[in-house]
């Protein structure tokens, strides 16, 4: 019985006992003994106290009908309040009980909900049938991924698959939530706007009475910024064990390559003045102090050297690097606009200028050499934000974390090397290097550098 019918049931019951009870000539007093232990039933926690005031009102109305017997029939009123007070007792132990279960239920309704209200909190939850496909997503779940919940709800969770694991990885998935069994991994999906991003999964099936799974349950924790982290973590070691290599290539060649470039000016100033072959000598001194600057300059690169700051105006830097794009013979076709504000850095202007020259020569090979570079920058108070911005073809979503890796290239005489040492660079000079989208296609690539004011 409900406990609303149970409340009716026992109202209806003392009116009822009431109505028998009236002619007796006890006055108000026996109503309200019936009464009693109904209110208790109602108001109080513990059945036991409905039961023991239905007893002590059952005690004092018999005492009451055995003193003043009701139609001087003592048997029938001692019987007809026994009766009639045991039914109410009971009434009231049961609506007391009802209310203690429904409590209890109430409590553990809310204290689901608050569990539940946290899980959404802090977790990617999302539900699938038998065969993946969605059945229930939460909102950060939805906020994730990118998609609106409609989008999401019977679709078939393969829509998020990345492509980055091997379906020898979704089998032994499977194959571990089917046998029962709970599965916790690493997993990256794809977004709709095709950013990939990595969560720690725990997939828990929920089985019927026979342990068999009717449902999977995912709650998952997106831990992207992590494994950007680690990956970082794996480059910076990358680029340290070049810079042991380079300091040892360095040392190995630069030496012979000036005693080489020695003994070829002691036989050029022996040669004839008007011998064709000092043109010769003088071509492959030219080649060897070309391959000595190359040398150097990996040996900068892989170990870079601490910033030697000082006050730099970052219009100063854009001109200067701008002016060093037309001095290259491959970017002759290439113009690089120069525009914004001024703001003043404290920075080594030779990093900053290799910062940006790498910016724009990667901009400008991304147009085959010919179009306009615009670079702008903007003063924000504490920062200064520079966008680098061509029209070239720009960068595929999926390449777009890559491009910052240490030898990651697609241009077939590129090092890989260029964005890797603008990252670092920009970073130890407190600031940080993002990839935007340049409306209407090509690349923005803004640097964020803190200023001096
Ligand atoms: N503005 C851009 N537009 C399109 N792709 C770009 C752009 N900038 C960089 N990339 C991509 O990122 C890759 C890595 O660039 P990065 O400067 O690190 O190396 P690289 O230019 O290939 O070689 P190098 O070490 O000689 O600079 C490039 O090969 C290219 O695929
Ligand atoms: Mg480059």
């Amino acid at each position: 019985m409900t406990d609303d019918r149970m409340l009716w049931f026992s109202v209806a019951l003392v009116i009822g006992t009431f109505a028998a009870d009236a002619a007796t000539p006890m006055g108000v007093a026996v109503p309200v003994l019936y009464l009693l232990p109904v209110v208790l039933g109602l108001w109080s926690q513990s059945r036991n106290h409905a039961v023991q005031v239905a007893g002590v009102a059952t005690i004092l109305t018999v005492l009451g009908a055995i003193l003043s017997p009701p139609n001087g029939d003592i048997a029938l009123g001692v019987t007809n309040r026994v009766l009639a007070l045991l039914a109410v007792g009971a009434t009231a132990a049961g609506v007391t009980h009802t209310r203690r279960v429904s409590e209890s239920l109430r409590r553990t309704t809310a204290t689901l909900g608050e569990t539940q209200y946290a899980l959404d909190q802090s977790a990617l939850v999302c539900a699938t049938d038998l065969e993946g496909t969605l059945v229930h997503v939460n909102d950060r779940f939805c906020e994730r991924a990118g998609y609106a919940r409609d989008e999401l709800l019977g679709r078939n969770q393969r829509l998020l698959n990345s492509g980055t694991h091997a379906a020898s990885f979704f089998a032994e998935l499977w194959a571990t939530v089917q046998s029962g069994k709970s599965w916790r991994g690493e997993i990256c999906n794809r977004a709709k706007d095709g950013t990939l991003y990595w969560l720690d999964t725990t997939i828990v099936p929920l089985c019927d009475q026979h342990g068999k799974p009717r449902r999977y349950l995912a709650i998952r924790h997106d831990v992207t910024a992590r494994r950007c982290a680690e990956a970082r973590l794996r480059e910076q070691a990358a680029l340290a064990r070049l810079g042991e290599m380079a300091a040892v290539v360095a040392h190995e060649v630069k030496n012979p390559l000036t005693g080489i470039s020695g003994a070829l000016q002691i036989i050029g100033e022996r040669l004839p003045p008007d011998s064709r072959d000092r043109k010769i000598v003088a071509d492959i001194r030219a080649r060897i102090a070309s391959l000595n600057d190359s040398v150097c300059d990996l040996l900068l690169y892989a170990r870079p050297r601490a910033p030697n700051r000082t006050a730099v105006d970052v219009q100063a830097v854009l001109r200067e690097t701008a002016s060093l794009v037309s001095q290259d013979p491959t970017m002759k076709a290439v113009t690089v606009e120069v525009a914004g504000d001024h703001s003043v850095l404290s920075a080594d202007p030779a990093m900053l200028r290799e910062v940006f020259l790498n910016l724009v020569l990667n901009a400008g090979q991304a147009m085959n050499g010919q179009g306009c570079v615009r670079v702008e920058a903007r003063d924000r108070g504490s920062r200064c934000e520079v966008a680098v911005i061509d029209r070239g073809p720009g960068i595929p979503a999926d390449l777009r974390d890559r491009v910052f890796e240490p030898f990651f290239t697609t241009r077939s005489r590129g090092t890989g090397l260029g964005l890797a040492i603008v990252r670092r660079t920009v970073e130890v000079h407190g600031g940080e290097i993002t990839l935007g989208e340049t409306s209407g296609g090509g690349t923005t690539m803004m640097v964020v550098l803190p200023t001096l004011g």
